[in-house]
C-alpha cells in the first residue's frame, strides 16, 4: 500500500480472547497481544461473558500491543474494531455499566421464544426485512430475554435510560468514556430488528421482538467518523474509524469486493460469505443474507452459511479420543490413511448449522471396518470440513445462479488452513480454485483497512484489491467420478444422521 503516516490499531474482540493487532501505514502488521477471558455457562445451553472481562482484556490488549511495539497512542491515525458477531449487551447509561452479562451468540436460552414466533407465522415477514430466520443466534431475543429478567430493566428501557447493542457498540462507548453509542450496518444486519434494505432499525420488527428503539444505538457505516477515544485511557484522543463483525470484517480483508467472490474462514466454526453486491439474494436453502460491508452510505449485501464444527473436530481428536497430540498431526496423518477406506464423521456435535439447522442432530461416525484407525478418523474429520463447505457452496448457487462453480473463487484464512491437505481435498471437492492468502489475520485486517480507509492513509476498495496477495492457489485435481462418488456418500451420511 501506499507510503503514508500513522498507524492503525485493530481490536479484534472474538468469543474466547481479546486481540489487539497494530498495521503500520503500508497495511502490514507490525506487533499484537492477546488475551483470553471466561467462559460463563450458568445453565445448559446457555453462554454469557462478563462485559468488564471483555472491556478489560480489550483495553489490556491494547495497551500490551503497543508497548511491544514501542508506538505511542498518539501516533495512531485510527482504530478499527470488529467483534464477536450478535452477542448482546444492556448497560446503563449513566453509570456505563451492565445490568446483565452479556448474552453470547452460541446461547439457546431463547429458543422456545423463537420457536412460539415460528410457529406463529412471522419467519417470512422476519426474513424478506432482515435476510435472517428466526432463531436465538440474534441478538433481538436476547435483548428481550434481559429487559424480563432484570428487574426493572424494560422501565428504564422504556425511559431511555439504558443502552443496547452488540459487542462494537459497548467496547465504542467505553472507548469514548460514554459519548458515543453507535454501531455498524455489518453488527446491526445481525440482530433480527434492522431493515437490511433500508438500512435502518424496523419498527415493526421492534415490536414483534418487544424491543424498545430508544436503547439501540445509531447505524453507521463500517468506515465513518465513530468517535473519538477518551484520553485517559491510552494517553492520547484517537479516531475510532472502522466497524465490522468479524466476518464480514474477514469478507473485506481477504478483498471480496466483487460480486461471486467468496471467502470461508475456518476456526472453531466455519463462516463462509458470497459477496452478492447491491442485490439482497433472500434464501431459499435457509442462508443467511447479511450485509457484507457498507461504504459512502452503500451497502453491499452477502449470502452467509455457517458450520458449527470445522477446527472443533479436530480438538475432538486431540483432546476428546486423545488420537492426535497437535492439530498439525492431522494432515500427515490424512495422507498416510488407507485409500480403499470410506469413513464419513458428520460433526454434528451441538447440531447441524446450515443449510440443515438440525439443533437436534447429534454426531456420527459411517463405514467403519476392522481397518480403521486413527489415519482414518482423523481424514475424516478433516474432510468433514470440505464436505459441508461443498453443502453451503451448493446453496449458495441454488439461491444465486450467477455463483456458478468455476467461475466462483474461495479465499480461505483461520487456523485449519495451515493444512495444505486439507485445502486440496477442498477444491478437489468444490472442483473450484482455493486460494490461501500471504496475510491470514484477514479479520483484524479488514477492521484496520476500514479505519484506515476512513483516515486516508489506505488505498480505494481497488487498490486495496490488487494489493491482496496469494500465497499458494489449490486447483482441483480429483476425477469428476471420485468427487462425485464421495459427495454422494457424505449426503447419505448427513440423511442418515438428521433427527427428523
Ligand atoms: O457469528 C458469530 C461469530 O461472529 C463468532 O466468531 O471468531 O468470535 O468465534 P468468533
Amino acid at each position: 500500500m501506499a507510503a503514508a503516516q500513522g498507524y492503525i490499531l485493530a481490536i479484534d474482540q472474538g468469543t474466547t480472547s481479546s486481540r489487539a493487532i497494530l498495521f503500520d501505514a503500508r497495511g502490514a502488521s507490525v506487533a499484537s497481544a492477546q488475551q483470553e477471558f471466561p467462559q460463563i455457562f450458568p445453565a445448559s445451553g446457555w453462554v454469557e461473558h462478563d462485559p468488564e472481562a471483555i472491556w478489560r482484556s480489550t483495553l489490556a490488549t491494547i495497551k500490551a500491543c503497543l508497548a511491544k511495539a514501542g508506538v505511542e497512542a498518539a501516533a495512531l491515525a485510527g482504530i478499527g474494531i470488529t467483534n464477536q458477531r450478535e452477542t448482546t449487551v444492556v448497560w446503563d447509561r449513566a453509570s456505563g455499566k451492565a445490568i446483565y452479562n452479556a448474552i453470547v451468540w452460541q446461547d439457546r436460552r431463547t429458543a422456545d421464544l423463537c420457536a412460539a414466533l415460528t410457529r406463529d407465522g412471522h419467519t417470512v415477514e422476519v426474513q424478506a426485512r432482515t435476510g435472517l430466520l428466526i432463531d436465538s443466534y440474534f441478538s433481538a431475543t436476547k435483548i428481550a430475554w434481559i429487559l424480563d429478567h432484570v428487574p426493572g430493566a424494560r422501565a428504564e428501557a422504556e425511559a431511555g435510560k439504558l443502552a443496547f447493542g452488540t459487542v462494537d457498540s459497548f467496547l465504542l462507548w467505553r472507548l469514548t468514556g460514554g459519548k458515543v453509542h453507535a454501531t455498524d450496518a455489518t453488527n446491526a444486519s445481525r440482530t433480527n430488528l434492522l431493515d437490511i434494505h433500508t438500512g435502518d432499525w424496523s419498527d415493526d420488527l421492534l415490536t414483534l421482538f418487544k424491543v424498545p428503539r430508544a436503547g439501540l444505538p445509531e447505524v453507521k457505516d463500517s468506515a465513518a467518523a465513530f468517535g473519538i477515544t477518551d484520553p485517559s485511557l491510552l494517553g492520547a484522543a484517537v479516531p475510532v474509524l472502522g466497524i465490522a463483525g468479524d466476518q464480514q470484517a474477514a469478507l473485506v480483508g481477504q478483498a471480496c469486493f466483487t460480486p461471486g467472490m467468496m471467502k470461508s474462514t475456518y476456526g472453531t466454526g466455519c463462516f463462509a460469505l458470497l459477496n452478492t453486491g447491491g442485490q439482497a439474494v433472500i434464501s431459499r436453502n435457509r442462508l443467511l443474507t447479511t450485509i457484507g460491508y457498507q461504504l459512502d452510505g452503500k451497502r453491499t449485501y452477502a449470502l452467509e452459511g455457517s458450520i458449527f464444527i470445522a477446527g472443533a473436530a479436530v480438538q475432538w481428536l486431540r483432546d476428546g479420543l486423545q488420537i492426535i497430540t497437535s492439530a498439525s498431526d492431522t494432515g500427515p496423518l490424512a495422507e498416510a490413511a488407507a485409500d480403499e477406506e470410506d469413513v464419513y464423521l458428520v460433526p454434528a456435535f451441538t447440531g447441524l448449522g446450515a443449510p440443515y439447522w438440525d439443533s437436534a442432530a447429534r454426531g456420527a461416525l459411517y463405514g467403519l471396518t476392522r481397518k480403521t484407525g486413527r489415519a482414518e478418523l482423523a481424514r475424516a474429520a478433516l474432510e468433514a470440513v470440505a464436505y459441508q463447505t461443498r453443502d453451503l457452496l451448493e446453496a449458495m448457487q441454488a439461491d444465486w445462479p450467477s455463483a456458478q462453480s468455476g467461475e466462483t473463487v474461495l479465499r480461505v484464512d483461520g487456523g485449519m488452513v495451515a493444512s495444505d491437505w486439507t485445502l486440496q481435498f477442498l477444491a478437489d471437492l468444490l472442483a473450484a480454485p482455493v486460494d490461501r492468502p500471504v496475510i491470514l489475520e484477514t479479520t483484524a485486517l479488514g477492521a484496520a483497512y476500514l479505519a484506515g480507509r476512513q483516515a486516508g492513509i489506505y488505498p480505494d476498495l481497488d487498490g486495496f484489491a490488487s494489493a491482496w496477495a496469494r500465497d499458494r492457489r489449490f486447483t482441483p485435481a480429483m476425477p469428476e467420478a471420485v468427487r462425485a462418488r464421495k459427495y454422494a456418500g457424505w449426503k447419505d451420511c448427513v440423511r442418515r444422521t438428521l433427527s427428523a
